[in-house]
């Protein structure tokens, strides 16, 4: 399935770079080359002799070689890959890619290629856990590096938890999915996802229930079906999507912001719950309690995204996907929504208390278009993103 497909594999310097030799032989038995790439602690671990041997290949270890200079430079060495694989990413590597260093063969090919990129991160569990560690992970997600694992179980060092990098079946799994020629690679598409915080004063705000479940799963979909996809998302419960490029943003105006910097696209899922009022004007400082009274909230509207995107007469996605919670007469007061913001369609639930749908891992959606309203049965929020994803695809096709 890997046939005529290059790896490039960056091998960091930890006690999982044994694993790394399966993961050559496994790539290589689906067809696929391997250029190894090995950091001057992966040499530590295993020896250039066996990664060239299982990888048919040279091992590439120095930055400054002047005869492979000559002969195949570091950014064509980054580039002739479909993809570029770290495995196992140490901490260290992922701190370095974060922050784009370029002081040694590895991080050099990382911050000069143009190719996507996937980690395979391995490490100790308080090094995973560390503020530093998840500070570069979200960095380097937010950058679309796709992340496979790690895993939780007993570790190297004697101590259990996640940090364990993926097996090798694990990452083949992860790459094949990468480089597979879905319907939608090449396709820009935006999602708006999560709830919005609007301040009241430094420490207060108002939100609402939205648990960002269905609009991940949508960027999720998406990009399995090869979208590249860009995650605008407020303050959300759920776990960012993976392989995408993630914006976090808090408030209505924020969201507002980066989804106008990140058009053009060729779609546009809005699946965020957009407060629809903000307060006018936030305190700077704490608001605290006087016996003068209640304080009095004055609210003002939020911008519509959906909306002002929809009604773009330049630059508009050519699909435009909105939602609607409703709670009572669904199909009418969403199909009067659709044609209100003008988006082409409109995916409609029922978010009445009784029916669990929001917070909860089950949508029943009826999408509406010019066609009309077609119902869906009751059904996973995962497997709804995946038939509006297809769905997508053909509009798009
Ligand atoms: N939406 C948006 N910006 C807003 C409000 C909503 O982009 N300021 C988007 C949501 O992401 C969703 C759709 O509009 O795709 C529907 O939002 P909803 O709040 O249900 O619609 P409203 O216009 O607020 O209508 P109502 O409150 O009357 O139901």
């Amino acid at each position: 399935m890997l046939a005529g497909k290059r790896i490039l594999l960056i091998i960091g310097g930890g006690i999982a770079a044994y694993k790394s030799l399966d993961l050559i032989r496994r790539l290589r038995e689906r067809g696929a080359s391997v250029s190894p790439v090995m950091t001057r602690a992966a040499a530590e671990f295993v020896t250039p002799l066996s990664v060239s041997a299982l990888a048919g290949e040279e091992v590439h270890r120095d930055l400054f070689d002047l005869t492979k200079e000559a002969e195949m430079g570091h950014i064509n060495l980054s580039r002739v890959a479909d993809l570029v694989v770290v495995a196992p990413a140490t901490a260290d590597l992922m701190a370095k890619m974060a922050q784009g260093h370029a002081d040694d063969l590895a991080s050099t090919l990382l911050m000069a290629t143009d190719t996507p990129v996937m980690i395979a991160p391995a490490m100790n569990v308080r090094m995973w856990d560390h503020p530093a560690t998840q500070r570069n992970l979200a960095t380097l997600q937010g950058d679309g590096v796709r992340i496979v694992g790690p895993n939780e179980g007993d570790m190297a060092c004697g101590e259990f938890g996640p940090g364990r990098m993926a097996e090798p079946l694990e990452i083949v799994a992860a790459i094949e999915q990468a480089l597979a020629a879905g319907p939608l690679r090449g396709k820009k598409i935006l999602v708006t996802s999560g709830p919005t915080h609007e301040p009241i004063d430094p420490v207060r705000y108002i939100a609402n229930r939205s648990s960002g479940a269905q609009g991940t799963a949508i960027a999720n979909a998406l990009r399995d079906l090869g979208a590249e996809v860009i995650f605008v998302t407020g303050l959300a419960e759920a776990a960012r999507p993976q392989g995408v490029q993630v914006i976090e943003v808090e408030s209505a105006r924020d969201m507002r912001q980066a989804v106008m910097d990140n058009l053009p696209v060729a779609a546009g899922v809005f699946a965020a719950a957009v407060a629809d009022w903000r307060v006018a004007s936030a305190s700077d400082s704490k608001i605290k309690k006087t016996k003068g009274g209640l304080p009095v909230l004055e609210f003002a509207e939020n911008p519509d995204i959906l909306a002002e995107v929809s009604q773009m007469t330049q630059g508009r996605p050519g699909l435009v996907v909105g939602f609607a919670a409703e709670t009572d007469d669904v199909v009418e007061n969403a199909t009067s929504k659709r044609q209100r913001k003008g988006c082409d369609w409109i995916v409609a639930n029922d978010v009445s208390p009784e029916t669990g749908i929001m917070g909860g891992s089950e949508n029943a959606v009826v999408l509406i278009s010019e066609d009309g309203a077609e119902a869906w049965p009751r059904m996973g929020k995962d497997a709804v993103a995946r038939e509006l994803a297809r769905k997508i695809a053909e509009a798009l096709a």
